[in-house]
């Protein structure tokens, strides 16, 4: 039987180049190749390179964040839909997540939901694009014109571009951050990482601090400029990005245009083969966007099929193919529950989302076969099980 994983990194030749660089080079945790993947970062983004903080990961990006804009005692508003590192960073922040309903369509943050939980506590709204789409910008309409932060989580959207400029250039995009994710399941991969972007001065100097324990000088400075110590101005975190991580994202940037347009591929025969069926919905992604092809994700329209969804995941896995669900509604994991204590008449859209979606495998080495004999099976079930 065939066996289609959710995912495959891709994985070049150049990646093994660029870490055998690095550990070759002698020194393996933050130094000069963290430069220039920034600088690698900045100008594929057009932007500065100082705006670009590297970061372990995005949810660390997320924390570092939400601390140096003061967010403690704040409310921050997250989508339902989404995973769970922006709703755990912000209890860890002393801040109180206030978790709000997506909009049907596009399962972005909804603006009239995030219009309705404004009050003067509010601190930050943190829309995510999910999939690689982006959200309703009515949402900065209304954060901006409160004076409230936004932090964009663009894990998913390294690639994304909106009224044709890339998500990451903070300053035409009109937002305070945005935090990338380089997971090994993201568009730009590290296996483990992240970048934070943003323009705000203060925040970039504090934030630059509190990723390495608040020190003034981390160990590359003191190597490069012969300190002999370091000071410490801030209470800190440990989440600097190591050089051989970077090495693999500045291989990874190399072929980053090739390795889409082979997502897109793959995007586009999914539409080919499956746009007929009336059983299921494809992605509908926003007219100003061109989506990075993370996710896709279609939904069941549920009243059609005699069976669930958990029952068609299983089906799928069972003729080999690896699937995901994005997102398990965030108020639903047991410890969430206990936290937020959701009212389920407020998430009428993520309810019933969460009963449709199913994401299939999307990368870039997925062949054409492959997606045929996915597609193929989809057709099957949706015959087989269509009421
Ligand atoms: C929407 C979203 N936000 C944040 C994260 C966290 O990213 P990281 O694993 O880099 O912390 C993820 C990871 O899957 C995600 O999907």
């Amino acid at each position: 039987m065939r066996k289609i994983p959710f995912y495959k990194p891709p994985i070049t030749i150049h990646d093994y180049l660029e870490v055998f660089r690095t550990i070759a080079s002698g020194w393996l945790t933050t130094g000069k190749r963290n430069f220039e993947f920034s600088r690698k970062l900045a100008e594929y983004l057009g932007i500065e390179e100082k705006s670009v903080v590297l970061v372990s990961s995005c949810t660390a990006g997320l924390h570092l964040l939400f601390d140096a804009f003061d967010l403690k005692g704040k409310e921050i508003i997250i989508p339902a839909i989404t995973f769970i590192s922006p709703v755990e960073m912000a209890l860890l922040v002393g801040a109180k997540p206030i978790i709000v309903d997506v909009d049907y369509d596009c399962i972005t943050i909804s603006p009239e939901e995030v219009e309705k939980k404004m009050n003067n506590k509010v601190g930050a709204v943190i829309p995510t694009y999910y999939g690689g789409n982006s959200y309703d910008r009515k949402v900065l309409e209304i954060a901006s014109s409160k004076g409230i932060v936004i932090i964009e989580d663009a894990a998913h959207a390294f690639g994304t571009k909106v009224n044709g400029v890339k998500v990451g250039n903070v300053e035409k995009l009109g937002v305070d951050a945005t935090v990338f994710s380089f997971y090994a399941t993201k568009t730009l991969h590290t296996g483990e990482g992240g970048a934070i972007i943003t323009n705000n001065e203060r925040v970039l100097d504090k934030i630059k601090k509190t990723r390495l324990h608040g020190m003034d000088h981390n160990a590359w400075s003191r190597y490069q400029n012969n300190l002999v110590g370091y000071d410490i101005t801030e209470v800190g975190f440990k989440y600097n990005f190591p050089d051989i991580l970077a090495s693999v994202g500045i291989a990874q940037l190399r072929v980053f245009e090739k390795m889409q347009r082979e997502r897109k591929r793959v995007w586009d025969l999914y539409f080919r083969y499956l746009s007929d069926l009336d059983t299921i919905r494809l992605p509908k992604i926003r007219e100003n966007t061109e989506t990075s092809y993370h996710l896709f994700t279609i939904r069941l329209n549920t009243e059609m099929w005699s069976i669930d969804k958990l029952t068609f995941i299983k089906l799928l896995n069972d003729r080999g193919i690896g699937t995901s669900v994005h997102f398990t509604p965030v108020y639903r994991f047991t410890k969430y529950r206990e936290v937020l204590k959701p009212d389920l008449s407020e998430f009428k859209n993520s309810e019933k989302i969460f009963s449709e979606i199913v994401s299939l495998p999307i990368y870039p080495s997925l062949s054409n076969r492959e997606v045929e004999y996915i597609c193929g099976v989809i057709r099957d079930l949706s015959k087989k099980y269509k009421k």
